[in-house]
């Protein structure tokens, strides 16, 4: 009697919950629309992937598996930096970054400089449950081959065209050096891919993944598999998208997450940290979800590309003005 009893408590606050919280999503595509197309073409790509993501929040899938298929959807449209698409290091080689936070278990996993294979966030997303979470390029190859992962070359043409215009003239030097030609950024670089979702139990999830910043030295490490570029426990989840090193040295998910937790509402955690951001010079963009629902970005590079469900429509920041910004959906 007793147990039949809670059983129909449970029930009834299963249907009050899901009764109360609608679920919202929020993705990036990066900071910058260099090679991605034009604003219409971007539009599409983004709004096809909320459409598909949203339609699982909505069918009550949780906020991890939600944030995993879209980091998929945004790894396999060669027009983002992430997966397929991603951009050459310095040497001419891809290595891409993943990561994944779990609000509910504040747990956080992923891969670094990771080579052939499709999709990085499978693996930040199999780390989920492991004891040693983040791996790091030789480790998260071995894990793709222990877990039987196809190799994949995630190399596109436009991308080898870029890197190859880039270094025209390393190949007519008489001592031609292209391991050492590290620029400080490519505009194609300003490209990261993320995924922020509440579900319908009120779970929060934040994935992100990248090819880098292109041209990088090999070994640098991107932002995007530390909690600097990816970070949420039960109040607030965001992911960045920019300069790793500007998103690092600001601490930005963390610090836009850590303000919501003191109390903080996520609106005003996002302008308090992007107008610190600007007034020291960072390039970057992030977007997020607080717990009460409140969709919220922010950028000081000069666009953010992502778009959003609020549940009640599709909405995007690309036509945003431009230089400093925040907002709410
Ligand atoms: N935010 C991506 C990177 O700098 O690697």
């Amino acid at each position: 009697m007793v147990q039949s009893q809670t059983k129909i408590l449970r029930f009834n606050r299963g249907e009050l919950m899901s009764a109360v919280i609608q679920p919202k999503l929020i993705i990036h595509g990066g900071a910058g629309l260099h090679g991605k197309g034009n604003v219409g073409e971007v539009r599409r790509s983004l709004y096809e992937i909320i459409e598909e993501v949203y339609a699982l929040l909505r069918s009550g899938s949780d906020a991890g598996a939600a944030v995993v298929r879209g980091c998929q959807l945004l790894e396999d449209n060669p027009r983002f930096n992430a997966g397929t698409g991603s951009v050459l290091q310095s040497d001419g080689q891809i290595r891409m970054s993943a990561s994944l936070m779990s609000g509910v278990l504040q747990r956080f996993s992923g891969v670094i400089n990771v080579s052939r294979v499709k999709n990085p966030i499978d693996l930040a997303k199999f780390l989920q449950n492991s004891d040693d979470r983040v791996l790091s390029d030789f480790g998260a190859t071995e894990l793709a081959r222990e877990l039987n992962i196809p190799s994949y070359d995630p190399l596109t043409q436009s991308r080898i065209q870029e890197w190859m215009e880039e270094r025209e003239h390393n190949f007519s030097r008489p001592m031609a050096s292209v391991m050492s030609n590290v620029r400080e950024t490519s505009e194609a670089g300003r490209g990261t891919i993320g995924v922020v979702a509440l579900d319908r139990q009120g779970r929060l999830a934040a994935g992100t993944s990248t090819g880098g910043k292109g041209f990088e030295r090999v070994g640098r490490v991107s932002d995007s598999c530390t909690p600097a570029g990816n970070y949420a426990t039960h109040e607030a989840a965001v992911s960045c998208t920019g300069i790793g090193e500007d998103i690092l040295d600001e601490c930005l998910a963390a610090r836009i997450v850590v303000r919501v937790i003191d109390g903080m509402p996520i609106q005003t955690s996002f302008a308090r940290s992007f107008q610190e951001a600007a007034d020291r010079k960072r390039d970057f963009g992030a977007i997020g979800i607080g717990v009460d629902g409140t969709i919220a970005w922010g950028k000081t590079s000069e666009m953010l590309i992502s778009a959003c469900h609020t549940g009640d429509k599709i909405s995007d920041t690309l036509e945003a003005d431009l230089g400093v910004q925040t907002g709410t959906f």
